[in-house]
Protein backbone atom coordinates (compact mmCIF):
# COMPACT_ATOMS: atom_id res chain seq x y z
CA UNK A 1 0.00 0.00 0.00
CA UNK A 2 1.57 3.78 -0.52
CA UNK A 3 1.15 5.48 2.17
CA UNK A 4 2.87 8.95 0.50
CA UNK A 5 3.43 11.74 2.95
CA UNK A 6 3.69 13.69 -0.82
CA UNK A 7 0.00 14.88 -1.56
CA UNK A 8 -0.17 15.14 -4.77
CA UNK A 9 -3.17 16.96 -6.45
CA UNK A 10 -5.51 14.25 -5.31
CA UNK A 11 -4.44 14.67 -1.50
CA UNK A 12 -4.00 11.27 0.25
CA UNK A 13 -6.98 9.85 0.66
CA UNK A 14 -7.61 7.25 3.67
CA UNK A 15 -9.52 4.25 3.00
CA UNK A 16 -11.59 2.70 6.28
CA UNK A 17 -12.19 -1.00 6.04
CA UNK A 18 -9.37 -1.48 2.68
CA UNK A 19 -9.09 -4.87 3.69
CA UNK A 20 -12.74 -5.48 3.40
CA UNK A 21 -15.34 -5.81 0.23
CA UNK A 22 -15.91 -2.48 -1.03
CA UNK A 23 -12.75 -0.82 0.21
CA UNK A 24 -9.97 -3.35 -1.22
CA UNK A 25 -12.30 -2.90 -4.47
CA UNK A 26 -11.92 1.17 -3.99
CA UNK A 27 -8.33 0.77 -2.84
CA UNK A 28 -7.21 -0.89 -6.01
CA UNK A 29 -9.10 2.08 -7.87
CA UNK A 30 -7.44 4.90 -6.27
CA UNK A 31 -3.71 3.13 -6.77
CA UNK A 32 -4.46 2.45 -10.48
CA UNK A 33 -5.33 6.27 -10.46
CA UNK A 34 -1.92 7.12 -8.55
CA UNK A 35 -3.96 8.60 -6.07
CA UNK A 36 -1.83 8.03 -2.71
CA UNK A 37 -4.12 5.81 -0.37
CA UNK A 38 -3.57 5.44 3.35
CA UNK A 39 -5.31 1.88 4.85
CA UNK A 40 -8.05 2.47 7.38
CA UNK A 41 -8.06 -0.95 9.68
CA UNK A 42 -6.57 -2.50 12.62
CA UNK A 43 -4.36 -4.41 10.90
CA UNK A 44 -2.52 -1.25 8.99
CA UNK A 45 0.19 0.74 10.01
CA UNK A 46 -0.70 2.96 11.78
CA UNK A 47 -3.87 1.14 13.05
CA UNK A 48 -7.28 2.12 12.89
CA UNK A 49 -9.50 1.07 15.34
CA UNK A 50 -13.45 2.06 15.56
CA UNK A 51 -13.03 0.68 19.54
CA UNK A 52 -10.21 2.85 20.36
CA UNK A 53 -10.03 6.74 19.86
CA UNK A 54 -6.75 7.03 20.51
CA UNK A 55 -5.58 5.06 17.12
CA UNK A 56 -7.73 8.02 15.02
CA UNK A 57 -4.98 11.37 15.39
CA UNK A 58 -2.27 9.34 13.61
CA UNK A 59 -4.25 8.24 11.15
CA UNK A 60 -6.12 11.04 9.96
CA UNK A 61 -2.85 12.98 10.05
CA UNK A 62 -2.41 14.62 6.26
CA UNK A 63 -5.72 13.18 5.50
CA UNK A 64 -7.46 15.06 2.72
CA UNK A 65 -10.32 13.04 1.71
CA UNK A 66 -12.20 9.78 3.42
CA UNK A 67 -13.65 6.50 2.22
CA UNK A 68 -16.07 6.44 5.43
CA UNK A 69 -16.85 2.83 6.25
CA UNK A 70 -18.33 2.04 9.53
CA UNK A 71 -17.78 -1.58 10.75
CA UNK A 72 -20.04 -3.77 11.39
CA UNK A 73 -22.79 -1.66 10.07
CA UNK A 74 -24.71 1.79 10.53
CA UNK A 75 -27.86 0.01 11.92
CA UNK A 76 -26.21 -1.23 14.65
CA UNK A 77 -26.16 0.79 18.47
CA UNK A 78 -22.85 3.05 18.89
CA UNK A 79 -22.69 3.75 15.35
CA UNK A 80 -24.07 7.41 15.20
CA UNK A 81 -22.02 8.65 17.89
CA UNK A 82 -18.97 6.77 16.34
CA UNK A 83 -19.45 8.69 12.85
CA UNK A 84 -20.38 12.00 14.64
CA UNK A 85 -16.81 11.70 16.84
CA UNK A 86 -15.41 10.44 13.95
CA UNK A 87 -16.26 13.26 11.26
CA UNK A 88 -15.50 16.25 13.86
CA UNK A 89 -12.06 14.52 14.14
CA UNK A 90 -11.88 14.91 10.35
CA UNK A 91 -12.81 18.45 10.82
CA UNK A 92 -10.03 18.90 13.56
CA UNK A 93 -7.19 17.29 11.31
CA UNK A 94 -8.21 19.08 8.10
CA UNK A 95 -9.83 16.76 5.62
CA UNK A 96 -11.91 17.92 3.08
CA UNK A 97 -14.15 15.51 1.57
CA UNK A 98 -16.15 12.51 2.85
CA UNK A 99 -17.76 9.89 1.02
CA UNK A 100 -20.11 7.65 3.19
CA UNK A 101 -20.95 3.96 2.67
CA UNK A 102 -24.45 3.53 4.02
CA UNK A 103 -27.07 1.13 3.60
CA UNK A 104 -30.82 1.63 2.09
CA UNK A 105 -33.64 1.07 4.12
CA UNK A 106 -32.25 1.60 7.36
CA UNK A 107 -33.55 4.61 9.23
CA UNK A 108 -30.71 4.04 11.53
CA UNK A 109 -28.28 4.59 8.74
CA UNK A 110 -29.79 7.82 7.81
CA UNK A 111 -29.33 9.12 11.01
CA UNK A 112 -25.22 8.57 10.39
CA UNK A 113 -26.09 10.49 7.21
CA UNK A 114 -27.46 13.19 8.85
CA UNK A 115 -24.22 13.74 10.60
CA UNK A 116 -22.12 13.70 7.74
CA UNK A 117 -24.52 16.22 5.84
CA UNK A 118 -23.75 18.37 8.73
CA UNK A 119 -20.27 17.90 9.64
CA UNK A 120 -18.45 20.61 7.52
CA UNK A 121 -17.12 18.52 5.57
CA UNK A 122 -17.82 18.21 1.66
CA UNK A 123 -19.97 14.83 1.50
CA UNK A 124 -21.37 12.18 -0.84
CA UNK A 125 -23.40 9.39 -0.10
CA UNK A 126 -23.16 6.39 -1.75
CA UNK A 127 -26.51 4.46 -0.32
CA UNK A 128 -26.21 0.89 -0.94
CA UNK A 129 -28.54 -1.76 -2.00
CA UNK A 130 -28.18 -5.65 -0.49
CA UNK A 131 -23.87 -6.71 -1.99
CA UNK A 132 -24.18 -9.37 -4.68
CA UNK A 133 -20.80 -9.90 -2.85
CA UNK A 134 -22.75 -11.49 0.14
CA UNK A 135 -23.28 -14.74 -1.82
CA UNK A 136 -18.91 -14.96 -2.59
CA UNK A 137 -17.07 -12.72 -0.44
CA UNK A 138 -19.39 -12.94 3.17
CA UNK A 139 -21.45 -15.33 5.37
CA UNK A 140 -23.23 -16.34 2.00
CA UNK A 141 -20.38 -18.62 0.69
CA UNK A 142 -20.28 -21.24 2.94
CA UNK A 143 -23.96 -22.10 2.14
CA UNK A 144 -23.45 -21.50 -1.26
CA UNK A 145 -20.61 -23.82 -1.61
CA UNK A 146 -21.99 -26.39 0.75
CA UNK A 147 -25.62 -26.56 -1.75
CA UNK A 148 -28.22 -25.74 0.32
CA UNK A 149 -29.02 -21.56 1.39
CA UNK A 150 -31.31 -21.65 4.17
CA UNK A 151 -32.22 -17.87 5.12
CA UNK A 152 -35.65 -16.35 6.76
CA UNK A 153 -36.49 -14.69 3.09
CA UNK A 154 -39.72 -14.48 1.33
CA UNK A 155 -40.67 -13.66 -1.90
CA UNK A 156 -39.83 -10.57 -1.19
CA UNK A 157 -37.21 -9.24 -4.39
CA UNK A 158 -33.91 -7.46 -3.68
CA UNK A 159 -32.29 -5.37 -6.61
CA UNK A 160 -28.62 -7.19 -5.52
CA UNK A 161 -26.01 -4.42 -6.32
CA UNK A 162 -22.14 -5.33 -7.89
CA UNK A 163 -19.56 -4.17 -5.51
CA UNK A 164 -17.48 -3.26 -8.71
CA UNK A 165 -20.64 -0.62 -9.42
CA UNK A 166 -20.22 0.70 -5.57
CA UNK A 167 -16.62 1.49 -5.98
CA UNK A 168 -16.87 2.91 -9.16
CA UNK A 169 -19.35 5.08 -7.32
CA UNK A 170 -16.96 5.53 -4.36
CA UNK A 171 -13.97 6.46 -6.33
CA UNK A 172 -15.66 8.82 -8.79
CA UNK A 173 -16.95 10.85 -5.50
CA UNK A 174 -13.53 10.75 -3.90
CA UNK A 175 -11.66 11.76 -6.98
CA UNK A 176 -13.79 13.65 -9.68
CA UNK A 177 -15.49 17.57 -9.12
CA UNK A 178 -19.20 17.46 -9.40
CA UNK A 179 -20.44 14.78 -6.44
CA UNK A 180 -20.28 16.69 -3.52
CA UNK A 181 -23.95 17.20 -2.00
CA UNK A 182 -25.03 14.45 -3.70
CA UNK A 183 -26.84 10.94 -2.44
CA UNK A 184 -26.38 8.22 -4.74
CA UNK A 185 -29.24 5.03 -4.08
CA UNK A 186 -26.90 1.91 -5.96
CA UNK A 187 -29.00 -0.90 -7.17
CA UNK A 188 -28.77 -3.38 -9.63
CA UNK A 189 -30.39 -2.95 -12.97
CA UNK A 190 -33.20 -5.78 -11.72
CA UNK A 191 -34.78 -7.33 -8.26
CA UNK A 192 -34.82 -10.89 -7.76
CA UNK A 193 -35.85 -12.81 -4.95
CA UNK A 194 -32.96 -15.05 -2.48
CA UNK A 195 -34.45 -18.13 -4.28
CA UNK A 196 -33.74 -16.01 -7.88
CA UNK A 197 -30.82 -15.31 -6.79
CA UNK A 198 -29.41 -18.63 -5.74
CA UNK A 199 -30.81 -20.44 -8.80
CA UNK A 200 -28.92 -17.56 -10.79
CA UNK A 201 -25.97 -18.95 -8.74
CA UNK A 202 -26.17 -22.47 -9.37
CA UNK A 203 -26.92 -22.16 -13.17
CA UNK A 204 -23.49 -19.97 -13.14
CA UNK A 205 -21.88 -22.75 -11.69
CA UNK A 206 -23.34 -26.15 -12.84
CA UNK A 207 -24.49 -27.55 -10.07
CA UNK A 208 -27.69 -28.13 -7.65
CA UNK A 209 -27.64 -25.25 -4.88
CA UNK A 210 -31.63 -25.27 -2.92
CA UNK A 211 -32.89 -22.35 -1.74
CA UNK A 212 -34.73 -23.33 1.74
CA UNK A 213 -37.04 -20.63 3.22
CA UNK A 214 -36.93 -21.04 7.30
CA UNK A 215 -37.98 -18.97 10.24
CA UNK A 216 -36.08 -16.44 11.86
CA UNK A 217 -35.46 -18.05 14.99
CA UNK A 218 -34.18 -21.13 13.47
CA UNK A 219 -31.70 -19.00 11.11
CA UNK A 220 -30.88 -17.24 14.36
CA UNK A 221 -30.23 -20.79 16.66
CA UNK A 222 -28.61 -21.97 13.48
CA UNK A 223 -26.17 -18.64 13.42
CA UNK A 224 -25.14 -18.76 16.80
CA UNK A 225 -24.42 -22.34 16.57
CA UNK A 226 -21.88 -21.92 14.00
CA UNK A 227 -20.24 -19.19 15.77
CA UNK A 228 -21.62 -15.94 14.58
CA UNK A 229 -21.29 -13.59 17.57
CA UNK A 230 -24.66 -12.53 19.16
CA UNK A 231 -24.71 -9.16 17.74
CA UNK A 232 -24.38 -9.85 14.26
CA UNK A 233 -26.71 -12.45 14.74
CA UNK A 234 -29.14 -9.77 15.81
CA UNK A 235 -28.58 -7.42 13.12
CA UNK A 236 -28.91 -10.09 10.37
CA UNK A 237 -32.78 -11.08 11.59
CA UNK A 238 -33.19 -7.23 11.97
CA UNK A 239 -32.49 -6.76 7.90
CA UNK A 240 -34.14 -10.07 7.00
CA UNK A 241 -37.17 -9.83 8.85
CA UNK A 242 -37.46 -5.75 9.10
CA UNK A 243 -35.86 -3.99 6.17
CA UNK A 244 -36.54 -7.17 3.40
CA UNK A 245 -40.38 -6.20 3.49
CA UNK A 246 -40.19 -4.92 0.29
CA UNK A 247 -39.26 -1.42 0.68
CA UNK A 248 -35.59 -1.78 -0.82
CA UNK A 249 -37.63 -3.34 -4.27
CA UNK A 250 -37.67 -0.67 -6.67
CA UNK A 251 -34.55 -0.55 -8.67
CA UNK A 252 -32.83 3.45 -8.69
CA UNK A 253 -30.75 5.20 -11.01
CA UNK A 254 -27.66 5.69 -8.65
CA UNK A 255 -24.88 4.01 -10.91
CA UNK A 256 -26.30 5.98 -13.63
CA UNK A 257 -26.28 9.56 -12.51
CA UNK A 258 -23.33 9.07 -10.82
CA UNK A 259 -20.87 7.29 -13.67
CA UNK A 260 -23.25 7.80 -16.73
CA UNK A 261 -23.71 4.39 -17.41
CA UNK A 262 -26.01 1.16 -16.66
CA UNK A 263 -25.31 -1.64 -13.11
CA UNK A 264 -23.98 -4.61 -13.53
CA UNK A 265 -26.48 -7.28 -14.10
CA UNK A 266 -26.52 -10.34 -11.03
CA UNK A 267 -26.10 -12.75 -14.24
CA UNK A 268 -22.95 -11.15 -15.15
CA UNK A 269 -21.64 -11.30 -10.73
CA UNK A 270 -22.93 -15.01 -11.10
CA UNK A 271 -20.96 -15.93 -13.90
CA UNK A 272 -18.20 -13.98 -13.46
CA UNK A 273 -17.56 -15.74 -9.67
CA UNK A 274 -18.30 -18.84 -11.04
CA UNK A 275 -15.32 -18.88 -13.21
CA UNK A 276 -12.94 -18.29 -10.32
CA UNK A 277 -14.24 -21.42 -8.66
CA UNK A 278 -15.02 -20.37 -5.16
CA UNK A 279 -18.51 -22.39 -5.14
CA UNK A 280 -17.47 -25.30 -6.14
CA UNK A 281 -18.98 -28.35 -4.12
CA UNK A 282 -17.01 -27.95 -0.47
CA UNK A 283 -15.56 -31.91 -0.91
CA UNK A 284 -14.09 -30.90 -5.21
CA UNK A 285 -12.37 -27.54 -3.63
N1 LIG B 1 -23.42 -6.30 3.16
C1 LIG B 1 -24.31 -5.56 2.54
O1 LIG B 1 -25.12 -6.09 1.76
C2 LIG B 1 -24.37 -4.08 2.76
C3 LIG B 1 -25.31 -3.32 2.09
C4 LIG B 1 -25.33 -1.93 2.26
C5 LIG B 1 -24.37 -1.31 3.08
N2 LIG B 1 -23.45 -2.09 3.73
C6 LIG B 1 -22.46 -1.41 4.59
O2 LIG B 1 -21.16 -1.89 4.30
C7 LIG B 1 -20.34 -1.60 5.43
C8 LIG B 1 -19.28 -2.67 5.50
O3 LIG B 1 -18.46 -2.51 4.38
P1 LIG B 1 -17.68 -3.71 3.72
O4 LIG B 1 -18.67 -4.81 3.49
O5 LIG B 1 -16.90 -3.17 2.60
O6 LIG B 1 -16.70 -4.12 4.90
P2 LIG B 1 -16.33 -5.59 5.33
O7 LIG B 1 -16.06 -6.45 4.16
O8 LIG B 1 -17.31 -6.00 6.35
O9 LIG B 1 -14.86 -5.38 5.94
C9 LIG B 1 -14.58 -5.06 7.20
C10 LIG B 1 -13.39 -4.08 7.17
O10 LIG B 1 -13.48 -3.35 8.37
C11 LIG B 1 -12.27 -3.53 9.09
N3 LIG B 1 -12.64 -3.60 10.50
C12 LIG B 1 -13.27 -4.60 11.18
N4 LIG B 1 -13.43 -4.26 12.46
C13 LIG B 1 -12.91 -3.02 12.61
C14 LIG B 1 -12.74 -2.13 13.71
N5 LIG B 1 -13.16 -2.44 14.95
N6 LIG B 1 -12.15 -0.94 13.49
C15 LIG B 1 -11.70 -0.59 12.26
N7 LIG B 1 -11.81 -1.38 11.18
C16 LIG B 1 -12.40 -2.59 11.36
C17 LIG B 1 -11.61 -4.81 8.57
O11 LIG B 1 -10.20 -4.79 8.67
P3 LIG B 1 -9.41 -5.25 10.00
O12 LIG B 1 -9.91 -6.62 10.34
O13 LIG B 1 -7.97 -5.18 9.62
O14 LIG B 1 -9.73 -4.25 11.07
C18 LIG B 1 -12.05 -4.75 7.10
O15 LIG B 1 -11.15 -3.94 6.38
C19 LIG B 1 -21.25 -1.51 6.64
O16 LIG B 1 -21.16 -0.24 7.22
C20 LIG B 1 -22.64 -1.72 6.05
O17 LIG B 1 -23.56 -0.81 6.60
C21 LIG B 1 -23.43 -3.43 3.59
Amino acid sequence: MTDNENITEHGLTLVLGGTGKTGRRVVERLEALDVPVRMGSRSADPAFDWEDKATWTAVLRGVERVYLVYYPDLAVPGAPGAIRAFTAAAVDAGVRRVVLLSGRGEDEARACERIVQGSGLDWTIVRSSWFAQNFSEDYLLEPVRAGEVALPAGDVPEPFVHLDDVADVAVAALTEDGHTGEVYEVTGPRALTFAEAVAEIGRAAGREIAFVPVGARDYATALAGHGMPADIVEFLIYLFTTVLDGRNTPTTDGVRRALGREPRDFVDYARETATSGIWKELDQS
